[in-house]
């Protein structure tokens, strides 16, 4: 036990949607083991996730994958300090399991419980993978449910820029590749198929650009429809494409723009849709031009793992100590800020 808190070996377990993942982490930095089980397969055939699948499934897969993570971390129970489980946002009913699997690990093993929000759980995905980073930051995230900018003052001190107003921009991908017949999930459909097409093949509409940081992706999504309505032998690969660049383009001008406002000289992106291969060039680029350090986290540690649950739960136990065990599980959490 290295850290003078006495607790460094923490167990995550991350259940808010659709992947089911535990993870071992040491001082909030060293990854011992991060085991995702995706239930991409079931839910597939339903074009989206089905709540009440997802509860099923963490069931069935959430103790074999914390053993899977005990076992390639080289630990028993013995070896946990604290047990964290995403407590918020995400399906209430997946959000139970890993939080009820939590607390009965924290008493069984004699440990505290941590409470962790999964939006700050993102944030923390970056700082695994590069210890030079350090608040002030600006973070970009952008998930399945979130789009969000963040002025990350300080471990745990966090101010909300700007948010999406209506769709998040993983959902505007999810919805235009349901739409174009690419399938469950849509954000890495799109990021395939695009490759084959023009971005500039359709101007499709920037909203908001030039308004604040809050972002908007409805329009655009219907504007997808209401173009391939209009022009059924579009080729798909471009509008794949055209689409893509425009939310692409929104994402980087407005995360450039609060960098710049803040005066920050880091900038990170986090959450699924940080994943997509033209969005993470582009930040780099900008990033690079306007003299800040960018960092954008390996692809699985932006899509959802438990390895950043473990992290944020260390940054958590040190600020608030354990969370009670009468906790619930809350799947409109917002980002806490102080
Ligand atoms: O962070 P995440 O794994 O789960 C949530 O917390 O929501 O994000 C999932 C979202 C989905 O909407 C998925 O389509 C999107 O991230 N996504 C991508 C890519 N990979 C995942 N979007 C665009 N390009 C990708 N390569
Ligand atoms: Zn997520």
């Amino acid at each position: 036990m290295s850290d003078d808190s006495g607790l460094s070996c923490i167990l995550g377990i991350e259940t808010s949607c659709d992947e089911t993942a535990a993870a071992v982490v040491a001082n909030g930095a060293a990854v011992l083991s991060s085991v995702v089980s995706s239930q991409v397969d079931l839910h597939a055939r339903f074009g989206g996730v089905v709540p009440e699948i997802a509860s099923r499934a963490h069931v069935e897969l959430l103790t074999p994958v914390v053993a899977e993570a005990l076992v390639e971390a080289g630990l028993d129970g013995a070896g946990i300090d604290a047990v964290a489980a995403t407590v918020g946002p995400g399906l209430v009913g997946a959000l139970l399991v890993g939080v009820s699997a939590a607390k009965a690990f924290a008493l069984v093993w004699d440990v505290p419980f941590v409470g962790v929000n999964h939006l700050e759980a993102h944030l923390y995905a970056a700082f695994l993978e590069e210890p030079s980073l350090a608040p002030p930051l600006i973070v970009l995230l952008v998930s399945g449910g979130h789009t969000l900018l963040v002025a990350m003052e300080d471990h745990g001190r966090y101010r909300v820029l700007g948010s999406t107003v209506d769709d998040a921009a993983g959902e505007a991908f999810d919805k235009v590749a349901r739409f174009l017949g690419l399938g469950y999930p849509g954000g890495p459909a799109i990021d395939r198929v695009a490759l084959e097409g023009d971005p500039r093949a359709i101007a499709f509409p920037r909203a908001m650009l030039d308004q604040g940081h809050d972002f908007s992706f409805s329009g655009l999504k219907t504007a997808v429809i209401n173009h391939v309505r209009a022009n059924p032998d579009v080729r798909v690969e471009d509008v794949a494409a055209s689409f893509q660049e425009a939310v692409v383009d929104v994402l980087v001008t407005k995360a450039r723009r609060a960098a710049a406002e803040a005066d920050v000289k880091a900038v990170c992106l986090a959450g699924g849709v940080a994943a997509n291969s033209v969005l993470r060039e582009r930040f780099l680029d900008a990033c690079m031009e306007d003299g800040r350090q960018g960092f954008v986290p390996s692809r699985s540690m932006c899509t959802d793992n438990a390895a950043m649950v473990a992290a944020a739960a260390w940054h958590r136990l040190r600020l608030d100590g354990p969370t009670p065990l009468d906790a619930g599980a809350y799947p409109n959490l917002g980002l806490p800020f102080s």
